[in-house]
């Protein structure tokens, strides 16, 4: 039983990613507008406060561990200009930590977007108002118009993480060192470092990152308390392999178990071939084809790269749920395919629906039981 008044234990006790259930839950996106769904359909999320703070309500009903926002500064043209309106990620952490009691609230931070002594303070913030369920999400910037609108050219990919790592180790100091610290870095360099308070979890929050490379897969490793993974094939014992390779360089670099997590849509129906209908409705017939194609060559992929079939269906993939793992069917079939993650080894899902509210209200209603009388919450 973990002890609140230990402060080695604090943050164990206090981050509800640490409680002992044994597949952990979330939300993806929901800062965003359409969500995670390139679709033109009517019912995706819009991004207003209302729209936001459901899902939020809905994820505090049952004890979500993770309400992941993304971080996007501009959105990826076509007709819905998919992302293009959202919330900023610290400030929204802020509002929602305060509007929740029990859930993890994130913030998702590009590390050439927030100096890193305003990145810890703004954590330490909504570590406060939390009282300690804040955890940060650390990404480099990939999606380079957005990066470049800051008005600095695009880094090459590694140096990115070298940075990250420099970033992260201020932020690190200003959580944890009680005197005044001087850095002289590479990329920083800061004069009498200082920050009071100190966050609320001990040593800091719960630092998280998405690295997919093995620049990225060294970072979080070495450096980070959870793993974000996107899948890079939904075959079992590939998504068993991929799960356990971030698990097994945290044991070798760090000796800890490292909690890794990844990201999964849900299209739920009556029957499995409602499902499926409403898959090729918000997918093939409404899908935003060009905002999916401006996407996937952002990321360097195109018909150079993929054969043209195997392209198209990536498209279908990012259109149905920013390329997470698919889960369609009836109620019974979602808790299967969230079996299945749990099975691969995944410590917990970040879920996302088209129709977020309404889809993640059915899941609430009829599925979430379900996963409970599974033992699994
Ligand atoms: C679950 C998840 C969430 C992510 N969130 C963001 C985000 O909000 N903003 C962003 O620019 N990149 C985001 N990324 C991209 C990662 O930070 C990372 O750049 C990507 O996985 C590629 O890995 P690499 O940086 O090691 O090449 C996310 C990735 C995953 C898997």
């Amino acid at each position: 039983m973990l002890d609140r008044k230990r402060p080695d234990q604090l943050r164990e006790a206090l981050n509800p990613l640490f409680n002992e259930r044994k597949l952990k839950l979330g939300t993806f996106s929901s800062n965003l507008s359409h969500g995670c769904a390139i679709s033109d359909i009517e019912g995706t999320l819009k991004a207003d406060w209302p729209s936001t703070s459901a899902l939020a309500e809905m994820a505090e009903a049952m004890d979500f561990e993770a309400l992941v926002p993304v971080g996007r500064w501009k959105g990826f043209g076509g007709t819905t200009n998919f992302n293009g309106a959202g919330f900023e990620s610290y400030t929204w952490a802020a509002g929602i930590g305060a509007m929740t009691k029990k859930a993890g609230v994130f913030a998702t931070s590009h590390v050439p977007t927030v100096h890193p002594i305003m990145a810890a303070k703004q954590a330490t913030t909504i570590d406060h108002i939390t009282n300690g369920r804040f955890s940060l999400n650390i990404v480099t910037g990939w999606f380079q118009p957005e990066m470049e609108m800051f008005g600095e050219p695009q880094m090459e990919h590694d140096r990115r993480y070298e940075r990250a790592l420099e970033w992260l180790e201020i932020i690190k100091l200003l959580w944890t060192r009680e005197e005044e610290f001087d850095f002289e870095g590479k990329f920083y360099r800061i004069n009498g470092g200082y920050q009071q308070p100190k966050p609320i979890q001990k040593p800091y929050p719960v630092v998280m990152n998405a690295g997919g490379s093995a620049k990225g897969r060294e970072f979080v490793s070495k450096y980070c308390d959870v793993s974000f993974t996107a899948l890079v094939s939904h075959e079992p014992d590939a998504m068993a392999a991929q799960c356990a390779a971030y698990k097994n360089a945290a044991r070798q670099a760090r000796g800890i178990e490292l909690p890794v997590w990844t990201n999964a849509y849900i299209v739920q129906g009556e029957t499995e071939k409602e499902a499926w209908d409403f898959f090729n409705y918000y997918v093939h017939e409404h899908g935003d084809w060009e905002a999916a194609d401006n996407l996937v060559r952002q990321l360097g992929i195109n018909a150079e790269t993929f054969p043209p079939d195997a392209l198209k269906a990536l498209k279908a993939h990012f259109i149905g749920g920013w390329a997470g793992y698919q889960i369609v069917g009836t109620k019974e079939q979602v808790v299967d395919g969230l079996g299945r993650l749990k099975k691969a080894g995944f410590d917990g899902v970040i879920l996302s629906w088209a129709r977020y509210i309404e889809g993640m209200r059915e899941f609430q209603e009829k599925t979430y039981p379900l996963i409970v009388q599974a033992g699994w919450r």
